[in-house]
């Protein structure tokens, strides 16, 4: 690890934003004015989720002030406005693509799922990934072709082989009039194809512990990039294989995301292919 956290390297700011934010997130449950509705009633924001985004920003922009951001609450929702804030600034050669808090409404109800998700990219590729959990310490960390580690271990995604015995992830769509009704009909038709579904409410964990081999897949649909950039390189850095739904490779401007140990990434695919 020494030599992928060295002073001032990219993935030091990175790994120091996200733990500091993480530490301060922590204190802060249970501790915030009622949270402002965004999108609909079922997408929340907090002040904490401004202020995790501040820090952040701030912390980076001492160390590299010429590097672009992109982060969750800097951009009006809607997937119009998601949309046009990345396409602003996806050419960028540095861009960072922040998730403040990953799970607010986790974060919210004392859930203790919930993660700060740090990107970079270069050139619209991401190079590093960083979720940190607060709850549980720990830290998910990925260089590209350095490899994958939580606290310093190098992870790899599971080796199940079939769907049969896979547990899988997704996540419900805070767009309950068009995206919802399609994620329903995917879980129908995956649940009796897998050995379980878990919905935890984080997109950026979900990843992170389909890296670590806990989970063998993910799926969402609606997603934005500060959900998915730095989760996206832990499962490649860990053996895995993050797509769209039609099996092309994962970019910045991924939406519908399917993530798996590579093995069961067809089947899965397959399974989420419903009207
Ligand atoms: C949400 C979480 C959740 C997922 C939603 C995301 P947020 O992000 O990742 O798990 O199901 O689609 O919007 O708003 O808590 O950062
Ligand atoms: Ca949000
Ligand atoms: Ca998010
Ligand atoms: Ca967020």
């Amino acid at each position: 690890m020494d030599s992928i956290i060295g002073i001032k390297s990219f993935t030091a700011v990175a790994v120091n934003s996200a733990s500091k934010a993480g530490e301060w997130i922590k204190s802060r449950i249970g501790r915030f004015a009622e949270p402002d509705l965004k999108y609909s009633m079922h997408d929340l924001v907090t002040e904490v989720d401004k202020g995790s985004e501040r820090l952040i920003r701030n912390l980076i922009a001492t160390h590299f002030p010429q590097h672009s951001f992109l982060g969750e609450e800097g951009v009006e929702p809607g997937p119009e406005a998601s949309a046009k804030a990345l396409e602003a600034v996806e050419d960028a050669e540095y861009l960072w693509i922040v998730d403040p808090i990953d799970g607010t409404t986790n974060f919210v109800h004392g859930f203790p799922f919930f993660s700060v998700s740090i990107a970079l990219a270069h050139k619209g590729q991401v190079i590093v990934g960083v979720v940190y959990d607060p709850s549980k310490d720990e830290l998910f960390v990925a260089e590209r072709g350095k490899g994958a580690y939580v606290h310093g271990k190098p992870m790899n995604v599971s080796k199940e082989q079939s769907l049969r015995q896979s547990l899988v992830a997704t996540g419900f769509p805070a767009d309950h009039q068009m995206a919802l009704p399609l994620n329903l009909r995917q879980i129908q038709a995956v649940a009796p194809q897998v050995r379980n579904i878990r919905t935890a409410g984080s997109a950026a964990l979900h990843m992170a512990y389909v890296a670590a081999g806990r989970l063998s897949g993910f799926w969402e649909i609606g997603l934005n990039s500060w959900d998915l950039a730095a989760g996206s390189l832990l499962v490649e850095e860990a053996g895995g294989k993050v797509t769209d739904l039609n099996g092309e490779p994962y970019h910045l401007g991924v939406r519908n995301v399917a993530a798996s140990n590579g093995a069961v990434h067809g089947e899965l695919l397959k399974a989420l292919q419903v009207e």
